[in-house]
């Protein structure tokens, strides 16, 4: 009868393995301490530190740029003061903003890479600029009640 050994044994395969892939999860860190501390790369957010707002509202500026706010509630996005619906010219620049009145709700304006979430207490921002002539639908794409697929909004450019 041969005797068993006792304790912790190791493959010699299973060995060089483990090593590679602890050697490879040291390299990725130090390679992301060094793209954040030594290049300065940063991922940019879209979180900001403004007081939520309580109403939509689209305010216009100077040189086709606006300020959109957009109020996201149980089940519409208000665009501005109650309207889902607003209108800009070709070539707007957009600084848009999105809170949440109630519940988490998800902001994507298709056609555009705009994709936001609006969150209660929180104010997201993102800047679009609309080039080509339109209608740019606002969709919740966070399930958020019964009436979550009616969430829509429109933006037309003309
Ligand atoms: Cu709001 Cu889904």
């Amino acid at each position: 009868m041969t005797e068993r050994k006792q304790g912790f044994h190791l493959d010699p395969g299973e060995k060089a393995g483990l090593t590679l892939a602890l050697a490879l999860l040291g390299l990725f860190f130090a390679m992301i301490v060094y793209a954040a501390k030594g290049l300065k790369i940063d991922v940019p957010t879209c979180v900001t530190n403004l007081k939520p707002f309580e109403t939509g509202k689209l305010i216009e500026h100077a040189d086709k740029r606006y300020e959109l706010h957009i109020l996201a509630r149980m089940w519409l996005f208000d665009l501005n003061e109650g309207a889902t619906e607003i209108t800009i010219p070709a070539g707007s620049v957009v600084d848009i903003f999105v809170t949440s009145k109630d519940v988490v709700h998800g902001v994507h304006i298709h056609g555009t890479n705009f994709n936001v979430m609006a969150i209660p207490g929180s104010v997201g921002y993102m800047r679009v600029k609309f080039d080509k002539p339109g209608v740019y639908h606002v969709v919740c794409h966070e399930f958020c009640g019964v009436g979550h697929q009616a969430m829509q909004g429109k933006i037309i450019v003309q």
